[in-house]
């Protein structure tokens, strides 16, 4: 890294993160490290300007408080102590009153140069990809999501087609979703790229099961082995790549990345598939990976994409999955998400989706009583998926979609919109 860096030492606040995102977004690349980082170690790490120690709430571990190695204070850097006993998690960070402090530190007492940006970042990384790889071959999962595809962009942009992207459509995927990937990478970015149409493979075997998690291990598994499969039939890949972002090296206990990597993506490849890992967004948080995709030339829809999870339809056809309600699932979604795109709801919304149970409904169509299936709409805000609130819809807006989404997809006679919070319920389903 070329930019200058503040060092936040882990003392135990809840505040860490969002320390470290003032700082970026004062355009001061910030990284977290353990409280217990050695003088060493962070003199290896490249141009740090200064240390912030940031104690709080859980400083005191099994009755004793934690604390720096004192050798830190002698390393030749700036140290500032931030403690906020009483701070909560919720604060918003610009009506902390420690910003102007930081800034201060930052800039006066540091004089570190405000050098962090996107384009920047890619050019360190770009360089960084190539150190790592020389002449070898990076192996990518790329399923479409926001990681993958900004993970591949760069990695294109460093490597070209010694990146191998291998594309599994397990037949769970949104409309035109697969389409939409090959379209920008093979298409448009030039990339190597293997599509996999693995439908009939994940809905065979799903046939018949409806206990959810049941079905997520089902598909979980059967990607890895898919995965596994193409990779086998390649010949000289050394790398992997993930698309590993910083809250998942956060969340694994603010451990050096080296301790955490195994526990993302597509971890759990058999043993004969052994490879290094190439993680270029392991010190992003997610909307620096939205930026940066945004910075390589990635398509909007894709780069802003709302969350879709890993066994994507197949918790949204709920009980065991059937063609029939799975395509008319598919096509219900896709005419919601074309009118939320329409209406701008699409950059408000965090989440919104439809789902259908697993049963049939009377209806009359064509004066004449008639079986259907029910959709039910979601649409809901969160900050981190562990609570959420409703999007309150205006009505019209909800008629226009029942009325699109009967009228174009025969099998379905009624459409519900569902209107409880997590918790009670969960965001999805199942
Ligand atoms: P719940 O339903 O638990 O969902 O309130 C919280 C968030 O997690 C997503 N989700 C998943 N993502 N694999 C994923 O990758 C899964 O199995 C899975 N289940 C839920 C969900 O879409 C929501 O954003």
């Amino acid at each position: 890294m070329k930019q200058d860096m503040i060092v936040i030492l882990d003392m135990g606040s809840t505040e860490n993160t969002v320390i470290a995102r003032q700082i970026r977004d004062m355009g001061v690349y910030s990284e977290i490290h353990p409280h217990d980082i050695t003088p060493e170690a962070l003199k290896a790490l490249n141009n740090v300007k200064g240390i912030i120690l940031n104690g709080g709430e859980n400083r005191v571990v099994d009755g004793v408080a934690v604390d720096v190695d004192p050798a830190i204070y002698d390393c030749g850097y700036p140290v500032m102590s931030i403690d906020h006993p009483t701070a909560k998690c919720d604060e918003k960070y610009d009506t902390m009153p420690a910003e102007d402090v930081i800034k201060k530190f930052v800039f006066d007492t540091c004089k570190s140069e405000a050098n962090w940006n996107m384009k920047n970042f890619i050019a360190d990384q770009v360089e960084l990809i190539r150190k790592q790889v020389g002449d070898k071959k990076v192996l990518l999962a790329l399923s479409g999501g926001v990681d993958s595809s900004v993970v591949a962009a760069l990695l294109i942009k460093a490597i070209g087609k010694q990146l191998v992207c291998v594309h599994v459509n397990h037949g769970l995927m949104r409309k035109n979703e697969s389409e939409n990937v090959i379209d920008v990478f093979k298409n448009q970015l030039d990339a190597e790229l293997i599509y996999v149409d693995a439908t009939d493979r994940f809905l065979d075997l799903l046939a018949g099961v409806d206990e959810p998690e049941q079905k997520r291990k089902i598909i979980g598994k059967e990607f890895i082995e898919v995965f596994a499969e193409e990779a086998r039939k390649l010949e000289g890949i050394d790398f992997l790549g993930q698309g590993t972002i910083y809250p998942d090296i956060i969340e694994s206990g603010t451990k050096t990345a080296k301790a955490v990597k195994s526990h993302h993506n597509v971890g759990g490849l058999p043993e004969d598939l052994q490879f290094g890992l190439v993680e270029p967004l392991a010190q992003l948080f997610k909307d620096e990976v939205r930026a940066c995709g945004v910075e390589l030339g990635l398509p909007a829809e894709m780069v802003y994409r709302q969350p879709f999870p890993g066994p994507g339809l197949g918790v949204r056809c709920l009980g065991a999955i059937t063609r029939e309600r799975l395509n008319a699932l598919r096509e219900a979604d896709a005419i919601l998400r074309e009118e939320f795109a329409k209406a701008g709801l699409d950059k408000k919304v965090w989440q919104y989706f439809t789902v259908i149970p697993d049963f049939k409904a009377v209806g009359v169509r064509n004066h004449e009583r008639s079986m259907g299936y029910m959709v039910v709409i979601r649409a809901v805000n969160t900050i981190d998926a562990m609570t959420a609130e409703i999007e309150r819809l205006d009505y019209d807006f909800l008629e226009k979609v029942v009325d699109r989404i009967t009228t174009e997809v025969p099998s379905v006679n009624r459409v519900c919109y569902e209107l409880t919070k997590k918790p009670v319920a969960t965001i999805e389903f199942e």
